[in-house]
């Protein structure tokens, strides 16, 4: 941990986590509890759960679970750090410089030397561009359709002929191979040597939000193959990450975003006022992307190529936009390929009305999926429907429902109740084929001591319930009655703030950086047993503190020899019997 302990906690305590967790998750109040789809697994019915008491988050289904730091950790795919870091520029907080880690630093500092190579690669190209030995790249553009301006602002540039002009160039500003390795603009060939990767080119830098270059494109002029060469990923290249165009399309006043699949399609659209147009770099829409594109914006327009596989692109982002709570539209190209030859053919007035006619992803997927049934057929017809009717029950709102059922039928001219009763159908098959999913069964793959982990996990949530439990919990079951390792050490920590009367749970998980620890903490504070009444529940606690003193008892007995704590065991069995549960 390189943030000391206050800071980290005092980011903590003032990132509520159900305001962080709701503005990704839609959460419903049910009982003490939030619920909402886990967006960690894929389920139909809502098995994720935040408790703004104790300020974690659970999931019955994956048990994914953690406090307000892991969740970022876990969405975002944050490291600890940045999560604390993101979380305490939501709140506000100015944090202290991190203390030194000589691993991150050498990371760090080998990311500023590549940008800083890629950067003077970037103005290489440029000049060349511009230059007469550029001028084959000059026309290709021109070709195209893009003016200087456009050029200019997305720093448009071109490799040369000779397959080493950057390696001879970075050579002169003394940049070492080893960087040069590292940036991935050089091909390392055990024979011949090091030379450019990119040559013969006209070539796009990409830049991340901030406007530094983290790689590059490059086109061949005309119809070579590959027709698009793309930088590997580096230090500072995360395919998966970054948006081409964000940097500028994220101040775009346009409220949605749209997103396309090329570097000359969002190029092209910029150039006709498009400015929020952004694109994937030649991978699919990633759950990162998604959420990366949620900080700017609540609607995407999917702009993809209007081939098979831009299709197919499209049904694959839908569920990512919509995991992440943004609403998402498909605009129809045809009979044009893409964004680019589309406003080439029929400019920027006709795009703006398919972005304005743009259909909502429901009915686009319904659309496809109409495809694959005969609606001649009444039977094919009918099973259109009842894989439409899942497709509604998926849904988690009533309302929602009933809102898409109405416009469902409208459009396919079919009648409302029926279609209802299809969707409740649905609805109750779910229901019906996992009965437990709201409720925490023993893991399947029961070793002899799961039961007692079991219930010291039980107690332990029943103590992050009501910290009054603590008056018996400190009186039958002291710490080193629990499992020796991490248990213990939680149950510890637990018992001490509960001896300080301020229980928080979410804290303790802080302790843990690694993911998987903090998944295991937070099972130790929710681990309940749902829907007992209050006389039911401490019938429980008290047959749980049994179970555990037993097993304590036990454990002492066996490791003969240790004679002061078989008495202490002894004592407090004798002292249990006396106790009832009316006295929990
Ligand atoms: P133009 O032909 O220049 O208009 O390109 P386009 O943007 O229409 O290209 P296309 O639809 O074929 O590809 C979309 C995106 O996929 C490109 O912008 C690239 O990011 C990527 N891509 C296309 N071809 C290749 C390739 O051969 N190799 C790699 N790595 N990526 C490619
Ligand atoms: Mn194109």
């Amino acid at each position: 941990m390189y943030y000391p302990e206050e800071v980290v906690e005092e980011v903590r305590s003032r990132s509520n986590i159900v305001d962080v967790i709701s503005s990704y998750v839609s959460l419903k109040r049910s009982g003490s509890n939030l619920f909402g789809l886990c967006p960690f697994h894929s389920e139909k019915s809502p098995s994720f759960s935040v408790s703004p008491s104790k300020q974690i988050y659970y999931c019955f289904g994956c048990g994914a679970g953690g406090n307000v730091i892991s969740f970022v950790m876990q969405y975002e795919n944050y490291s600890f750090q940045e999560a604390v870091q993101y979380l305490a520029d939501r709140a506000g907080i100015t944090l202290p410089e991190p203390e030194e880690d000589p691993q991150a630093r050498r990371m760090q500092d080998l990311r500023r030397r590549i940008l800083e190579v890629n950067r003077m690669a970037a103005g290489f190209y440029y000049y060349q561009l511009r230059a007469k030995a550029g001028e084959d790249g000059m026309n290709y553009l021109r070709g195209r359709k893009l003016s200087d301006e456009i050029m200019k602002s997305f720093g448009l540039g071109y490799a040369g002929k000779y397959s080493n002009a950057l390696y001879q160039y970075l050579k002169k500003k003394h940049v070492d191979d080893e960087l040069l390795r590292e940036s991935g603009l050089m091909v390392f060939d055990e024979k011949r040597g090091p030379s450019d990767k990119f040559w013969n080119r006209v070539m796009f830098p990409i830049t991340d939000v901030n406007n530094r270059v983290i790689g590059f494109g490059g086109r061949v002029m005309g119809d070579g193959k590959p027709k698009y060469l793309n930088s590997p990923e580096t230090a500072v290249f995360d395919k998966g990450r970054n948006l081409y165009g964000l940097n500028f399309a994220r101040t775009s006043r346009r409220k949605e975003m749209i997103v396309c699949e090329g570097y000359m399609d969002v190029i092209s659209m910029h150039q006709a006022g498009f400015t929020n147009a952004v694109a994937s770099l030649g991978t699919a829409l990633t759950t990162q992307h998604a959420s990366l594109l949620k900080r700017y914006t609540e609607e995407v327009v999917l702009s993809y190529d209007s081939d098979d596989a831009g299709i197919r692109a499209a049904l694959r982002a839908i569920p990512l936009l919509k995991g992440a709570g943004i609403r998402a539209k498909v605009l129809k190209l045809s009979p044009y390929k893409d964004p680019d030859e589309f406003i080439g053919a029929l400019g920027t007035e006709a795009f703006e009305e398919r972005i304005r006619n743009a259909q909502g992803s429901y009915f686009f997927e319904l659309e496809v999926m109409e495809k694959r049934y005969n609606m001649a057929d009444p039977e094919s017809k009918t099973a259109f429907f009842r894989e439409v009717a899942e497709k509604i029950a998926s849904f988690e709102q009533e309302i929602e429902r009933e809102n898409y059922i109405e416009a469902t039928a409208e459009k396919y001219h079919t009648s409302f109740e029926g279609l209802r009763r299809m969707v409740n159908t649905s609805l109750m098959k779910g229901i019906q084929a996992e009965p437990d999913r709201l409720r925490y069964t023993t893991p399947k793959k029961a070793s002899p001591d799961n039961g007692i982990l079991r219930s010291q996990r039980m107690l332990l949530t029943w103590l992050t319930e009501d910290p009054s439990f603590y008056r018996i919990l400190k009186e039958y079951v002291p710490v080193e009655d629990y499992e020796e390792g991490f248990y213990r050490t939680a149950a510890a920590m637990l018992y001490e703030q509960a001896e300080q009367g301020d229980i928080q749970p979410a804290r303790i998980i802080s302790c843990y950086t690694d993911p998987e620890e903090q998944k295991q903490a937070a099972q130790l504070f929710e681990t309940s047993e749902p829907g007992l009444n209050e006389e039911e529940k401490k019938k429980a606690m008290l047959e749980t503190i049994r179970k555990v003193v037993d097993a304590a008892g036990r454990k002492a007995g066996s490791m003969n020899g240790d004679m002061a704590s078989l008495q202490k065991i002894i004592e407090t069995k004798r002292k249990l019997q006396n106790l009832r549960a009316e006295d929990l």
